[in-house]
């Protein structure tokens, strides 16, 4: 069986083949943070209008690559939603047009089953049951995977996502957009002990997040601050951020008695995250996976991968496909 995998939630043009016996073939991403360094952040109708001037240039690069015909794809799956509805309509097209004129069964991918499964993309496979804590631009989420199609999300964010806090201090510490690598790198020469910033909701041992009080506590705390103090302010609130995301993981683990965690989405690109929860997980007896770097943020190999899993399982297909700018896990099937 091959797959073609096709993302374009937000402001990443992927494709991607994978196949049943020899894994994942190739992918190609189009990132489009060039175009949206000089506004800060992603313009929904510029996002749309360029995976539409790429994505079939993509899709034929991809063919010519791997020398693998539109006639040898078994299935297309794509991604339906959550994201940008301007976006996720140029993937639909290409995936409904391809699916229709070739008669190749069409699957409408949820991305966030894509991030939850992506560790399983490389190596040995991530059989349920785990923990994914989910940390994006878009989402913080701690999900059960119970089994594969089969999710509770255990606590979420009440305001902002994790990626979007790193994002929004970048632009405070006056940091190209996306912030959130930039913002990691500058912590490496910083003091993240010097400024104690809040960890909300710690109390109550519950499993929901809010990172919109500690943008605020750095907005206040840089009025009295000069440039030099940027990397002690940016390792300390990756130190607040990274603190809150270790324990309530720990938390979820306590609450489930499930041992098995994977951490992925594009935040989980954070070194230090990923130092303290592999330190964590060594000191419980916890295991912990990581997709690797490029296939932590947005790609289409995770959403052909996921489509596989979906397919190999016969798990429940969507009766409609259409694109949804909101689509909660869980709720899958309309
Ligand atoms: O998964 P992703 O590519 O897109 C969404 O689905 O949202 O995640 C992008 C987010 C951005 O907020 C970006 O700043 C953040 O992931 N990010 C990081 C790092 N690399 C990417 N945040 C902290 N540290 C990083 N190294
Ligand atoms: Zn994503």
């Amino acid at each position: 069986m091959i797959v073609l995998g096709i993302e374009s939630s937000c402001d990443e043009t992927g494709l991607a083949l994978y196949s049943e016996e020899k894994g994942l073939i190739k992918h190609l991403v189009n990132s489009q943070i060039d175009l949206f360094t000089e506004y800060g952040g992603v313009i929904p109708e510029i996002a749309a209008r360029d995976h539409s001037v790429k994505i079939v240039r993509i899709l034929e690069e991809l063919i010519e690559d791997t020398g693998i015909g539109l006639n040898d794809i078994d299935l297309i799956a794509y991604t339906a939603g959550p994201g940008l509805i301007g976006s996720l309509v140029v993937g639909e097209t290409v995936a409904k047009t391809l699916s229709t004129l070739l008669d190749i069964e069409l699957l409408p991918m949820n991305h966030l089953e894509g991030h939850i499964l992506a560790p399983g993309l490389e190596e040995e496979v991530i059989e349920p049951p785990y923990l994914c804590l989910l940390v994006s631009g878009g989402h913080t989420q701690i999900i059960e995977c119970k089994n594969y199609g089969d999710y509770q999300i255990l606590g979420e964010t009440i305001d902002d996502a994790c990626g979007e806090a790193f994002d929004k201090v970048g632009k405070l510490l006056n940091l190209e957009y996306p912030g959130g690598p930039k913002v990691s790198k500058l912590a490496e020469s910083g003091d993240s002990q010097r400024f104690s910033f809040p960890r909300a909701l710690m109390k109550e041992k519950n499993l929901s997040f809010s990172f919109s009080g500690l943008k605020t506590s750095v907005l206040y705390a840089l009025n009295d601050l000069k440039e030099e103090d940027y990397p002690d302010v940016a390792a300390s609130f990756q130190e607040a951020v990274i603190d809150v995301l270790t324990k309530k993981l720990g938390f979820a683990v306590e609450q489930t008695g499930i041992k098995k965690l994977v951490c992925s989405g594009g935040v989980a690109a954070n070194k230090l995250l990923r130092e303290r929860l592999t330190e964590m997980a060594n000191q419980s007896g916890l295991e912990v996976s990581y997709p690797s770097m490029e296939f932590c943020t947005d790609n289409a190999a995770m959403i052909a991968y996921a489509g596989f899993i979906r397919k190999k399982y016969n798990l429940k297909k969507y009766s409609t496909a259409y694109a949804r700018p909101r689509w909660p896990l869980g709720e899958l099937y309309d």
